[in-house]
């Protein structure tokens, strides 16, 4: 099955078509980031919503990286303000503190425990039917949240996901425009994040023939276009910003792996896209080295981007992380402290939903060798 819930409009401006979008709803709640509101495209976007005549109600900073704690502070407002209509105007942090913020305030009875993915050894209960729509607007080119019917969010010093239709966006805006107003890092960032998605969205055992164009179309994208994109280029950001929605739309239908997984329970280390670029090239090696399936797809991708064997993509991948500037992992974090967390690490990615999707089941110990490895940089 291949499946999209999310309507896209894309184009250069096309931000104005939230007076389309926005027709009929009478309030109107806009969560953003600092930077949407400094760079103008809060005060348009609330424009656009009041010209048609709504009432609108914009809160302007939330935070990188959403913590459970985060909703917790905002869900308050929302509820004080009783939206009928959801703006997701920033990047992944963003939407998907407004998906969550969207669940609690659709279905107040829910906690987090009870429906996100804990452990893979166990099933959350179901999250039912949500009514208030949902439009997000992303301004990094990355985490595909725009689309996905994911939000992920930190619990202590570990990442776990809400996984569920009723939180993929009804509609995402693509405008260009936004994404060029991020600093080159967020750019990288955010972009080796869509690298990633595609890669692994190819390479789980449910991809299929919709989900690998999807993914392929990304991951050229990226090859091909990131670097200028990070130099600030108008033309590579918004093709990389559409490659971004690609990603997501294979990973929303395909999943994610290992490197997802290994990424989410060490986000107390840095920024999301970071942490998986570092992983990336070691989960590759240990997944080809015990799959044929996963060596006869990596290989597929090294031809796509001109080159032949699953080994040559480990390379790319390595010299475009390279080529970049991503740090080692022992710059963003000391010796000592990863050492003494390292096995809570592996035993929680072990548990990780993503670990199922992979297309090698690893065993915690395994696991913990390759956070080692990238630690050491091997
Ligand atoms: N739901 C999913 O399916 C999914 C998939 C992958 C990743 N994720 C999650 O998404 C999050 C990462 O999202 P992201 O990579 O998109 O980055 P982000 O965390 O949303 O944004 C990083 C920083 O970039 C700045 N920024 C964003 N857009 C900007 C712009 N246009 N101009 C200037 N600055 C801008 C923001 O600064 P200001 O605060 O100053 O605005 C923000 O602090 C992680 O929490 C990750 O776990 C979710
Ligand atoms: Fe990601």
């Amino acid at each position: 099955m291949f499946w999209l819930k999310t309507k896209i409009i894309e184009g250069e401006g096309s931000l104005r078509r939230l007076s389309k979008e926005a027709r009929g709803y009478e309030r109107v709640l806009i969560l953003s980031s600092r930077s949407m509101k400094r760079h103008g495209f809060l005060k348009e976007a609330e424009d656009y919503v009041r010209g048609v005549g709504a009432e609108v109600f914009s809160i302007a900073g939330l935070p990188a990286e959403p913590s459970v704690e985060v909703i917790e502070e905002f869900l308050p407002k929302v509820k004080d303000f009783e939206p009928d209509l959801l703006i997701a105007l920033g990047g992944g942090s963003v939407i998907d503190t407004t998906k969550a913020l969207k669940v609690f305030y659709d279905a107040p009875e829910l906690n987090f425990e009870e429906i996100a993915f804990i452990d893979r050894f166990s099933k959350p209960k179901p999250v039912p039917k949500l009514r208030t729509k949902l439009i997000a607007i992303p301004s990094t080119s990355g985490a595909g949240s725009e689309v996905s019917g994911a939000s992920v969010l930190k619990k202590g010093d570990v990442k776990y996901n809400i996984v569920t239709p009723e939180i993929a966006p009804d509609v995402a805006i693509l405008d260009p425009r936004l994404p060029r107003t991020m600093p080159a890092e967020v750019a990288r960032n955010s972009g080796l994040d869509v690298l990633v998605h595609g890669i692994e969205a190819y390479t789980t055992k449910v991809a299929n023939p919709f989900s690998d164009a999807m993914a392929i179309k990304a991951i050229k994208t990226v090859y091909k276009w990131l670097p200028l994109s990070v130099k600030g280029d108008d033309e590579a950001r918004a093709r990389v910003h559409y490659a971004a929605t690609m990603a997501g739309i294979a990973f929303l239908n395909a999943r994610l792996g290992l490197c997802h997984a290994m990424s989410h329970k060490a986000a107390w280390i840095g920024p999301h896209g970071l942490l998986n670029a570092i992983f990336l090239p070691y989960v590759m090696e240990f997944n080809m080295e015990r799959s044929d399936y996963a060596r006869k797809r990596y290989a597929e991708i090294a031809r796509e981007l001109g080159f032949s064997t699953a080994k040559d993509l480990v390379e790319v991948v390595r010299e475009l992380n390279g080529m970049l500037g991503v740090p080692e992992l022992g710059e963003l974090v000391d010796d000592e402290t990863f050492v003494s967390r390292v096995e809570e690490m592996a035993e929680k990615a072990y548990r990780d939903g993503l670990v199922a999707f992979n297309p090698v089941e690893p065993k915690q110990e395994e696991i913990r060798e390759l956070y080692l490895r990238a630690y050491r940089g091997e």
